[in-house]
């Protein structure tokens, strides 16, 4: 009679992948930013991603507190992903552009 113990180990095993599967999503959709931090932000392309990309770990208008050319940024968001920060392929060229510009 191995039949029951079969399922119940598939059943376990699949309850253990759904909710890895859920932390994943939520470690990297984890947002803290207040819309006041969102409205500091000027509107221009880049902002969607780095309300995405940096407001896990503290506000996204933090990067309103520092002036830097393109290749200072490239440096800070390097460091930023070597902490945690998710930031898309796709994004990272256009969040640079952004932040240059920024402050
Ligand atoms: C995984 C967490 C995390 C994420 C995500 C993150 N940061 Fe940070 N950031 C930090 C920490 C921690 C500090 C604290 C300051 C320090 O110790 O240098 C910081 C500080 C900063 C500062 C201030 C640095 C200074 O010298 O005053 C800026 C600007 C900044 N982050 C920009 C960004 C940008 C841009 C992104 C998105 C690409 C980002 N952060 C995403 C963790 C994170």
């Amino acid at each position: 009679m191995s039949g029951p113990a079969i399922i119940g180990r598939a059943l376990a095993l699949g309850v253990m992948l759904a909710l890895a599967g859920a932390a994943g999503v939520a470690a990297q959709e984890q947002s803290m930013a207040t819309p006041e931090a969102v409205a500091a932000l000027p509107d221009r392309p880049g902002k969607a991603g780095i309300v995405q990309s940096c407001s896990g770990c503290h506000q996204p208008d933090i990067v309103l507190s520092l002036k830097r050319d393109a290749a200072g940024w490239r440096e800070l968001v390097d460091q930023m992903i070597a902490r945690g920060a998710n930031v898309e392929e796709a994004k990272y060229e256009e969040i640079i552009a952004y932040l240059a510009q920024a402050g």
